[in-house]
């Protein structure tokens, strides 16, 4: 089949599901799917950006008024919890990334625009000058220290940064985002291409103190979505910044991530694994790996430029056609993902993000080019 004939089933495909789903989920905050459907989770969870990010994407392209509702009413749910401070952390940048500033991109609602504008500012505000990082969360627990910690997710965080920068001409934004790039590079990337999940510093004097394996399986393993993060999250950099450095260390993960797919181009959880620990797949990872490889191929050239491309659309189709049930009443679009394997936590169950940047995919590889990033 010739990529616009697969493109263009599975976009039908998932219009149709969502048509469904859509009903069912409402304007509500999935996160995975148990038994055929999704579990809800509250709007202060990370995830609460991804649902009316895919409903946006699918409204892009069909202009229905009801998806576009349903959008509406994810993103002025997430006003109650922007004054909840200690609930929030750093992942504003995917909640109202994929809300405000997608719904502002499209229709150009000003009200979008102000939250989208509160959330960057709060996203600024957990800055850590001593150490040059974006604070990842809050305590969890009672007495729980994360002042330091700083981990690969927030790449994607970033994005919200430079929008604000742009519509704002404040440079603040984009200088802390470049900032925490800075240092990603430095303590997160290694030689050999593969990413720490987590590295904690010193929060007064900002010396790194260690990495840790976080949902990976040890400090030095290769947790498969933490890698798909950076592509993506460093290959967005590059787009806003034109900063070599960011291309560089993308192209670096990406070349790690590719020659450590299985036959099927979709990753298992973790990629340096000792003999013996449980490999299930990560299919969100592929998803995130093959919208920031499809971006990276646009900003590099021949010989690079078609091997990302390709890549990109391996994993994509793959996951079309060995990773998706049409036919029964599951909710999900993307099956076998794995959540959080250090706490055996949805392993196997098809994953909001997976979900959204699948959708995100084809949507790039049917033409649609702006990036609500
Ligand atoms: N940001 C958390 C995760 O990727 O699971």
């Amino acid at each position: 089949m010739s990529e616009q004939q697969w493109v263009n089933e599975a976009w039908e495909k998932v219009m149709k599901k969502i048509e469904r789903t859509s009903k069912s989920i409402g304007a509500n905050f999935p996160h995975a799917s148990e038994n055929g459907k999704y579990v809800l989770e509250e709007p202060y969870w990370w995830t609460a950006g991804f649902w009316p990010g895919l409903l946006w994407q699918v409204y892009r392209d069909t202009k229905d008024e009801s998806i576009k509702q349903l959008a509406e009413e994810c993103e002025e749910k997430l006003d109650s919890v922007r004054n909840a401070f200690y609930k929030l952390d750093h992942d504003m940048g995917f909640m109202w990334t994929l809300t405000s500033v997608a719904r502002f991109k499209l229709l150009g609602s000003e009200d979008s625009k102000r939250r989208a504008l509160i959330a960057a500012n709060l996203l600024m505000g957990r800055f850590n000058a001593n150490g040059s990082f974006i604070r990842a969360w809050n305590p969890w627990t009672e007495g729980e220290d994360n002042s330091g910690i700083a981990i690969i997710d927030c790449m994607m965080n970033l994005s919200l940064l430079y929008w604000a920068s742009e519509e704002t001409g404040d440079p603040r934004y984009k200088s802390i985002a470049r900032k925490h790039a800075d240092t990603v590079v430095n303590e997160f990337v290694r030689d050999d291409g593969a990413v720490h999940h987590i590295v904690r510093f010193n929060p007064e004097s900002g010396e790194r103190v260690e990495a840790m394996g976080g949902q990976g399986y040890g400090p030095d393993s290769a947790w498969s979505r933490g890698n798909a993060w950076a592509i993506y999250g460093l290959t967005l950099n590059y787009h806003y910044t034109g900063e070599v450095k960011y291309l560089e260390a993308a192209k670096k993960v990406a070349h790690f991530f590719i020659s450590h797919l299985p036959e099927d181009f979709v990753p298992d959880w973790d990629f340096l694994l000792p003999k013996g620990v449980d490999f299930p797949r990560d299919s969100s990872a592929g998803a995130i790996a093959a919208c920031g490889l499809l971006l990276l191929a646009e900003k590099v050239s021949v010989p690079e430029s078609p091997l990302y491309r390709r890549m990109g659309e391996k994993i994509l189709q793959s996951l079309y056609e060995n990773y998706t049930d049409w036919d029964s009443m599951e909710e999900g679009l993307i099956l076998h993902g794995t959540s959080h394997f250090p706490e055996q936590k949805y392993i196997d169950n098809p994953l909001i993000y997976g979900d959204y940047f699948f959708v995100e995919g084809l949507a790039r590889l049917k033409g649609y080019q702006e990036l609500f990033w």
